[in-house]
């Protein structure tokens, strides 16, 4: 493994908080841009991590905004790789505000990609979402089929995704990466994923509720996603170079989940209910690509995401579920009637 000096944006979210000190302990020198939307949670697990020594040395955080050119014009300076998962992360937290997820997920990321290549940065891992695809009724979704992105967040991680392969190069490696939804313990852990969420209502109520349940919902493992970002580091740039990557390995029905759950954690005698909904919306894809041209492996699984999570939820990580900071269009919400983010401004 070649060390690197790599830029992780985003490097306290959901994934980041989990990514960042995977990174540093496979030796890797990082610096984190980041806004901590929703709390310092993964700053202090980094801090109180003995699992790895001398890290101090190799990380760096900055707290600042990507949308402005000066942070970012620092940040990329002196690394060799970014990898961007700064966003407005998810479909109904989009809805609040086209402009400002815009701002965030499409004009950040062209702001990003030229300050790095003026900055001899030499690979850019972005973390775009299967999402992009909208709903499809064909058997395999692959990157072969066009999206169709159907929220403002897929929109504008499509038309990023575009500017990544655009800005490709031979002397600089641009890659889309398009996870399912990723599950799993995260330090800034998230409830408003269906897997993750479903795991808590069993833990903490012995009781999951499904809406409808015959909607497929493709998913990632959390330790297949920073396994991937940590690969990509170090991938030949003529396997990925201007390519863009599905990711997510389970297809499975929102009832096949509850199940997968009640299964796995059958010492709770968790029951199912299911209710009815309008919502039908069925996503699936097709990762063939990824295994192919990579020969990914995958590490990690649904069942394996939920035994991590309720060890966590069990050692009493998280005292209140309900929080709005496990929640990114709850905790949005808050912060904009506290004018506590500022909103649109730039
Ligand atoms: N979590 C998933 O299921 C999933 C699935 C597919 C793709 N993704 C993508 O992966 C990436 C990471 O997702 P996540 O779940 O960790 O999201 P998250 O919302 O938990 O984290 C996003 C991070 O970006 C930071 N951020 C937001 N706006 C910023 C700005 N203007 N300047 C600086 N920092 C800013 C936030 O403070 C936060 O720490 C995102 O790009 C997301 O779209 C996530």
């Amino acid at each position: 493994m070649i060390p690197k000096k790599i830029l992780v944006t985003g490097g306290f979210g959901y994934v980041g908080a989990r990514l960042t000190p995977h990174l540093l302990g496979l030796g890797h020198q990082v610096r984190v841009l980041d806004q901590m939307l929703y709390t310092d949670a993964g700053l202090v697990a980094l801090k109180a991590d003995q699992s790895f020594p001398q890290w101090q040395s190799r990380f760096e955080l900055m707290r600042g905004d990507l949308r402005d050119p000066v942070v970012v014009a620092s940040a990329v300076k002196g690394m060799d790789t970014i990898i961007h998962l700064a966003a407005i992360s998810n479909d109904p937290t989009g809805d609040i505000d086209e402009v400002l997820t815009r701002q965030v997920n499409f004009d950040a990321v062209g702001l990003l990609l030229a300050q790095a290549r003026a900055a001899g940065v030499q690979r850019f891992i972005n973390a775009s979402s299967s999402s992009v695809f909208g709903i499809k009724d064909c058997a395999d979704v692959t990157e072969a089929l066009e999206p169709e992105p159907i929220t403002f967040y897929s929109k504008y991680k499509m038309l990023s995704e575009w500017l990544v392969t655009a800005a490709a190069s031979p002397d600089f490696c641009a890659v889309n990466i398009r996870p399912a939804t990723i599950c799993g313990y995260s330090p800034r852990q998230r409830f408003d994923l269906t897997v993750n969420k479903l795991t808590a209502d069993a833990v903490r109520k012995r009781v999951i509720t499904v809406h409808g349940g015959e909607q497929r919902r493709p998913n990632v493992g959390m330790s297949d996603a920073i396994n991937l970002y940590g690969i990509l580091t170090q991938t030949d740039p003529k396997l990925i170079n201007g390519r863009t990557f599905n990711f997510g390995f389970e297809n499975l029905k929102v009832i096949e989940i509850a199940r997968v759950i009640q299964g796995e954690l059958k010492d709770l005698n968790v029951e199912i209910k299911v209710t009815d909904t309008l919502d039908k919306r069925d996503y699936h894809i097709s990762s063939a690509k990824i295994l192919q041209v990579l020969g990914y492996q995958p590490v990690s699984s649904i069942r394996a995401e939920v035994a991590n999570l309720r060890q966590a939820l069990d050692s009493g990580a998280f005292p209140d579920i309900d929080a709005a900071e496990h929640y990114n269009m709850k905790f949005m919400k808050g912060a904009r009637s506290a004018k506590a983010y500022e909103f649109a401004s730039r």
